[in-house]
C-alpha cells in the first residue's frame, strides 16, 4: 500500500487496469449470457463445483454473498415467452427471484419413463403452439383481456364434501367430465390430455432448466407436492366450470377423513356415468370402507368400527403429529437437486395408500389410480386431490397456525405451466397459490373427527420397558446400509433427552430414515414402530405405530431412487413415557416389496417448527 501511495504512476496503472476490466467485463458477461453454448462451456465446471458444495450444506442455510454471481447467471437463463398483450408491471414483484427455484423447461417435454408393461404410450406432452407463448399468472388475474374472469372474481367457488352434494351438482359434474371426454384428442381441455399433464410432471417428462437438463423434474416426494396439485386441479376446475357454463362450479372433495366419507362416493361407481371408471379394485366398491393405511399384499380384516377408529388415529398422526413444514410438506427441492428429496406425511399416506387402494388388481402396475402415469385418468382422482389440498389448507391453520416454506424464495418461485379454459398457456409460481381465496375457492368446513384422537400406548410402561431392555441387550450393532428384506429392530441413540417444554415448542425431535436404492418400478411399503414388540406389533390406533413409507410403481429412467422418511416423535415419546431414555428402539416392518429398498442410515435430528 505504501508503495502505491509513494509512486503515483503505479496508482494510475492500477486505476486504468480497473477501468479497462469494467469496460470489457460487462459486455463479455452480457454476451455470454445470451449465448448459451459458450456460456455452458465456460460455466459448467463452475456450476458443478458450487452445486456439489451446495448440496452438502443443510437445506436451511442462507446463501452467502459469494454465490451471488452464480445466481445472476442462472437468473439470466430464465426464458421468457412472448406475452401476447401489454404486460403489467407485475414482474417487479418477482425482482427477488432467487435462482434455485425449480422450473420445468416446458418446450423440452419428452417421453416419460414408465414402469414395465405400461398400458399407455410414454408420450404425455401437450401440443405446443409455435411460437411458444405463455401468460404469467399474476398478469392473468389482473389483465383486462380476462375481464370475463374479473367480473366473476366475486364468485367464490365452494368445494363441498363429495358425499353431501345434491343431484343437481352430480349432474353438472357428470356433464362437465362427459364434455371433456368428448373434446378432440389434442385439445388441452380434453380429459385424457388433462390426465397426461399429471403423467408428464410425475414421470419425468420435463427436464430442469439448462444447464441441469439431465435432471428430470418430479412433483412428488418434495415441497412441490402440495402446490403442484393445487394448481393442477384448480385449472381442471376452471375448465369444467367453463364447459358447463357455470363459473361458480367447484370440485367436490372426497372427505375420506370423515366417518361418513370413508367410502367411494356412490355416483362415481354408476355404470354409464362419465364418472364411472373400469380400472378400479373390484372389492372396494361402496359400502366398503377405505383403509387409509392400506396394504395391498395383506389387506386387514376389520369390522367397520375398527376401520373407522384406525383411520381416525392414523389421520391424527399424519396431520397433528407432523408438526413441522418438512414433516408435513416434504423436503426442499431446488434447481440442480436430484428429484424426490423426501415426502411429507400425508403424501405418503393416506394420499399414496388411497391411490393403491383404488387401482385395479389385474393390471400390471395397479393402473389406473395405483400408479402416477395413469392415475388422473380416473375421474375420482380430482375429488381425491381436492381432499388432499383441503388437508394442506387445514394443516396450515392447526394449533393457531403452522409455519410453511413461505419465507423461502426458492419454494415461492418454483414454476409450473398449465393450459386454462381458454387454451392459454399460463405460467404459475408457488407464491400465487398460497391463499385459496385469491384463487377463488374455499372448502366448506366439516367436523374433524381425528383432531383430538391422540393414540395411547398399547402396553403398560413396565411391559414396554421390559421388552425394550431385552431388545437393547440382545441386538447386535446394525451395519448400515442394509437391505430391508425382513422385520428388523434397531437401537437409535437420542442426541438429547428430557428436553424442556420450550425446546419442544421450538423444535421437533425427528426420526430420519435414509431410504436408498429404492426400486422405483415396484410397489413398496414399510411400517415404522417405536419401542414396540416386534413379535406382536401395534396397529395404527396405538402410539407405538408411528408411520409408514409408501411408494407406488413409478418410472425413474432406469435408476433406483434415493429419498428419506421422516417422522416427528416428541409427542410419541411423551405418550410412551420414554423421554428419559438414551435410546429408542425403531422397528422397520417391510409390508410390500421386501428387499426392494435399502436403509442407508437412521438418526434423530431436530427440526424447527
Ligand atoms: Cu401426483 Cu395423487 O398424485
Amino acid at each position: 500500500m505504501a508503495n502505491v501511495i509513494n509512486h503515483p504512476s503505479r496508482f494510475l496503472h492500477l486505476a486504468i487496469s480497473l477501468i479497462i476490466l469494467i469496460i470489457f467485463l460487462i459486455p463479455l458477461i452480457t454476451f455470454l449470457n445470451n449465448n448459451s453454448l459458450i456460456f455452458t462451456i465456460i460455466t459448467k465446471p463452475y456450476f458443478s463445483y458450487y452445486l456439489t458444495s451446495f448440496n452438502n450444506q443443510s437445506h436451511q442455510s442462507h446463501y452467502p454473498w459469494r454465490f451471488s454471481w452464480r445466481n445472476t447467471f442462472i437468473n439470466s437463463l430464465e426464458f421468457e415467452g412472448n406475452v401476447n398483450y401489454p404486460s403489467s408491471s407485475s414482474s417487479s414483484n418477482y425482482s427477488n427471484d432467487v435462482s434455485r427455484a425449480i422450473s420445468p423447461d416446458f418446450t423440452k417435454c419428452g417421453p416419460v419413463d414408465l414402469p414395465p408393461n405400461a398400458i399407455t404410450s410414454p408420450y404425455c406432452c401437450p401440443t405446443l403452439a409455435t411460437p411458444f407463448k405463455f401468460i404469467d399468472f399474476k398478469d392473468y388475474l389482473i389483465n383486462a383481456t380476462y375481464n370475463k374472469y374479473k367480473n366473476n372474481s366475486s364468485i367464490i367457488r365452494v368445494r363441498r364434501p363429495a358425499h353431501l352434494v345434491d343431484d343437481e351438482f352430480i349432474a353438472k359434474l357428470e356433464k362437465g367430465i362427459a364434455i371433456m371426454k368428448s373434446l378432440p384428442n389434442d385439445d388441452p381441455r380434453n380429459f385424457i390430455q388433462q390426465a397426461k399433464v399429471h403423467c408428464a410432471y410425475c414421470n419425468g417428462g420435463y427436464p430442469q432448466k439448462h444447464p441441469f437438463q439431465d435432471q428430470k423434474i418430479d412433483v412428488h416426494r418434495s415441497w412441490l407436492f402440495f402446490p403442484f396439485h393445487r394448481f393442477y386441479i384448480y385449472f381442471f376446475e376452471r375448465i369444467l366450470g367453463t364447459l358447463i357454463g357455470d363459473p361458480s362450479f367447484a370440485l367436490p372433495y372426497w372427505n375420506w377423513d370423515s366417518i361418513q366419507g370413508m367410502q367411494i362416493p356412490s355416483y362415481f361407481t354408476t355404470p354409464n356415468s362419465s364418472l364411472y371408471h373400469k380400472l378400479r379394485h373390484y372389492k372396494h366398491m361402496p359400502p366398503h370402507l377405505v383403509d387409509l393405511n392400506y396394504d395391498i399384499l395383506s389387506p386387514k380384516i376389520r369390522t367397520q368400527d375398527q376401520q373407522i377408529s384406525y383411520n381416525l388415529a392414523f389421520m391424527y398422526k399424519q396431520m397433528v403429529l407432523a408438526n413441522t413444514k418438512e414433516l408435513f410438506m416434504g423436503s426442499p427441492y431446488r434447481l440442480g437437486d436430484p428429484a424426490q428429496p423426501g415426502p411429507g406425511s400425508v403424501e405418503l399416506a393416506p394420499h399414496n395408500s388411497i391411490h393403491d387402494w383404488l387401482g385395479a388388481v389385474d393390471t400390471p402396475n395397479h393402473e389406473d389410480m395405483g400408479t402416477f402415469y395413469t392415475a388422473a385418468r380416473d375421474p375420482i382422482f380430482y375429488a381425491h386431490h381436492s381432499n388432499v389440498d383441503r388437508l394442506w389448507e387445514l394443516w396450515t391453520k392447526l394449533e393457531g397456525g403452522r409455519r410453511d416454506y413461505r419465507d423461502d424464495p426458492n419454494w415461492l418461485d418454483s414454476k409450473f405451466f398449465f393450459y386454462d379454459e381458454n387454451l392459454n398457456l399460463v405460467r404459475v409460481k408457488v407464491r400465487d397459490c398460497l391463499d385459496t381465496k385469491l384463487l377463488g375457492y374455499v372448502y366448506e368446513e366439516v367436523d374433524l373427527p381425528w383432531l383430538n384422537v391422540n393414540p395411547k400406548p398399547r402396553r403398560t410402561k413396565m411391559q414396554r420397558e421390559a421388552k425394550k431392555s431385552s431388545i437393547l441387550a440382545s441386538k447386535p450393532i446394525t451395519k448400515f446400509p442394509f437391505v430391508l428384506d425382513s422385520k428388523v429392530s434397531i437401537s437409535v441413540k437420542r442426541p438429547k433427552k428430557l428436553r424442556s417444554k420450550e425446546e419442544k415448542e421450538q423444535e421437533e425431535e425427528v426420526l430420519v430414515i435414509e431410504v436408498t436404492e429404492l426400486q422405483s418400478y415396484e410397489n413398496v411399503k414399510f411400517d415404522v414402530h417405536i419401542d414396540d414388540d416386534e413379535d406382536m406389533l401395534s396397529d395404527e390406533n396405538h402410539a407405538e405405530f408411528v408411520g409408514t413409507f409408501v411408494s407406488l410403481p413409478h418410472g425413474n429412467h432406469g435408476h433406483k431412487s434415493n429419498t428419506r422418511f421422516m417422522v416427528g416423535i416428541s409427542k410419541v415419546l411423551e405418550n410412551l413415557e420414554a423421554e428419559e431414555d438414551d435410546h429408542i428402539v425403531v422397528t422397520l416392518v417391510p409390508m410390500i416389496g421386501k428387499g426392494d429398498v435399502t436403509i442407508g442410515r437412521i438418526n434423530i435430528q431436530f427440526m424447527s417448527k
